[in-house]
């Protein structure tokens, strides 16, 4: 079996563009986003389930996850935001296991988890958690310019994450994003190195 390692960081750190190194490289990347994307489609398997919970004015005329309202809900429902998450990260966590079950020719698999942390969910079948570190104000300039979201948006959703001293300190490997993205490859090719010979 290959090895396994966690991948993550908070909002707007870094996690797809490390990624994205990574699998040029040759490391198998499972994406938990790609993932649940998936799962919210119109042909995707938590759609079921979703549309017995919320009810049909949150799909969209295709029957995928209506995103935009969905989000929009969570954000001010705690409630609504527990209900959606105990349906989808329980299909998530399986399916990125059956993932990292399949043959695969790369060194290793690098699973991409936001909340991974958090969750405490993948720690154990994970051979270690790779952190992306990032000073805040980078995190929420970079945040900002990916996806245009606002400041107010970006804080609340920083406060809902783990703070960066404590991510730090769970960490196995930390890449520090601080930086250019030359340094970013560089860091990121000395790790690949490493985590090559395990
Ligand atoms: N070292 C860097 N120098 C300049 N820009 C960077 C650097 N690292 C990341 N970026 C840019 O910052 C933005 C956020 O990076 P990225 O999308 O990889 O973060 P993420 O952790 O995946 O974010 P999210 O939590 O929103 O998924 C992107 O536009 C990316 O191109
Ligand atoms: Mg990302």
């Amino acid at each position: 079996m290959s090895l396994c390692y966690g991948l993550t960081g908070g909002i707007g750190s870094g996690k797809s563009t490390v990624a994205k190194i990574f699998a040029d490289l040759g490391v198998r990347i499972i994406d938990t986003d790609e993932i649940s994307h998936n799962l919210t489609a119109s042909d995707g398997l938590a759609m079921s389930a979703i549309r017995r919970d919320f009810g049909d004015p949150f799909l969209d005329i295709h029957g995928a996850m209506d995103r935009n309202k969905m989000r929009a809900l969570v954000f001010s429902d705690a409630d609504a935001k527990q209900r959606l998450q105990s349906i989808l990260h329980p299909l998530i966590l399986e399916q990125a296991k059956a993932e990292s079950l399949s043959p695969t020719e790369a060194p290793y698999t690098l699973v991409v988890v936001p909340l991974l942390l958090e969750s405490g969910h993948y720690r154990d079948w994970l051979q270690g958690v790779v952190v992306i570190d990032c000073p805040e104000y980078l995190q929420i300039s970079r945040a900002i310019q990916r996806s245009g979201i606002n400041e107010a948006t970006v804080f609340s959703i920083m406060t809902q994450q783990m703070d960066r001293e404590k991510r730090r300190r769970l960490a196995d490997e930390i890449i520090l994003n601080d930086g250019s993205l030359e340094q970013l490859q560089e860091q990121v090719t000395e790790l690949h190195k490493r985590l090559s010979i395990h």
